[in-house]
């Protein structure tokens, strides 16, 4: 049995997941509450965040586990991509660790982890998961990708965004309408109660799998501000309308690719992934569109959705099956690749 300890830092939640083989034992993520005021994630403070977060994540992670430091087989961080500063404070965590406990140290991609997400399986159930090749859509606050997973280990990007990510256009459409960062999660919960067909958003002409949503977010802007020249509350009065009506088109921009990309490939164990799979909406639609077209569908739970450290667990429990580790020259990298 192998039992790692991983910690994700990239943006601005500290976690750390102890995992034994494939089974997440502990699954810890303490959300930095400072950037609200500032309307977006503030790198410098996200970075000292961490540090103060990081011993006591890591210290309830092994507790909920019920293990200590020396069972630990091998540390695992998030290397790429993400926010430098942040990044190096998990890493160096890590490597410390590594160091001292004298146990291999594995570097993880953020965005491979969040497909794998779909591979992690509850405790004591018998929950299905995916088989390859499986597709993953990817929705993240910088990210948004279609991606064919052949192996844990093996997966190829066949669209992505050239601009914003959804998260970001959920993100900046809230922001329009005043509301705190991060707006994502608060879209989706005004969306509830909402009409979806009561504004109508355009839908981007964009080649083969790629995305793009800056046309999107133009639009928005400006129908909001023509309809406040109008009537001073507009948003407050049609808040519920509003933001279901632009969750509808983000999540049929989405969708619409997904379809596309499953009948090219012909593949029909079908995923979603990132913060953005944590939207109702998202779910709800993918559900059905799944069901339409008889694919087996998957959502990874709830909590390992957004940035967690579960998902760097199990990623990295299949780079320790392929001896994949690190000698610590190795540094984290802001960039994708
Ligand atoms: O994967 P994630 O936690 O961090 C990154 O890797 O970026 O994704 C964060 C993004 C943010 O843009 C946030 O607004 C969005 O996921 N998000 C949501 C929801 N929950 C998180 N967007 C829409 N609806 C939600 N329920
Ligand atoms: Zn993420």
């Amino acid at each position: 049995m192998i039992t790692i300890l991983a910690i994700e830092s990239s943006c601005d939640e500290t976690a750390a997941s102890v995992c034994r083989d494939k089974v997440i034992l502990s699954n810890v993520i303490s959300s930095q509450k400072i950037h609200e005021k500032y309307g977006g994630v503030v790198p410098e403070l996200a970075s000292r965040a961490h540090l103060q977060a990081i011993v006591p994540v890591v210290t309830e992670a092994l507790e909920i586990a019920g293990v200590e430091l020396k069972d630990i087989d091998a540390f695992a961080f998030t290397q790429s991509p993400g926010l430098i500063g942040a990044l190096l404070v998990g890493a160096e965590f890590a490597k410390s660790l590594a160091l001292a406990f004298d146990k291999p140290l594995i570097a993880v991609h953020h965005m491979q982890a969040h497909v794998l997400a779909n591979l992690i399986r509850p405790i004591n159930t018998e929950n299905k998961i995916p088989s390859f090749p499986f597709l993953c859509l990817t929705v993240s606050g910088g990210h948004t990708q279609i991606v064919v997973c052949e192996s844990p280990l093996q997966q190829r990007i066949i669209g992505q965004t050239l601009d914003d990510a959804a998260g970001e256009a959920f993100d900046k459409s809230a922001k329009i309408l005043g509301l705190p960062y991060p707006g994502g999660p608060l879209i989706d919960k005004y969306a509830k109660t909402g009409n979806p067909d009561k504004y109508l958003f355009p839908e981007p002409k964009i080649d083969e799998l790629d995305f793009s949503f800056s046309g999107l977010k133009t639009a928005f802007l400006y129908f909001i501000r023509d309809n406040q020249i109008k009537n001073e509350n507009f948003v407050e009065e049609n808040l519920p309308d509003i933001c279901a009506s632009i969750q509808a088109r983000i999540v049929s921009i989405l969708l619409n690719k997904l379809k596309k990309a499953a009948a090219q490939t012909g593949i029909k164990d079908v995923c979603i992934a990132g913060g953005v799979s944590a939207n109702s909406g998202l779910r709800n639609e993918f559900e059905k569109l799944g069901k339409e077209e008889g694919w087996n569908t998957f959502i990874p739970k709830f909590e390992y959705c957004t940035d967690n450290a579960a998902m760097i667990a199990i990623t990295a429990f299949f780079k320790y099956q392929d001896s994949q580790f690190e000698d610590f020259s190795v540094v984290p990298s802001a960039r994708t690749n």
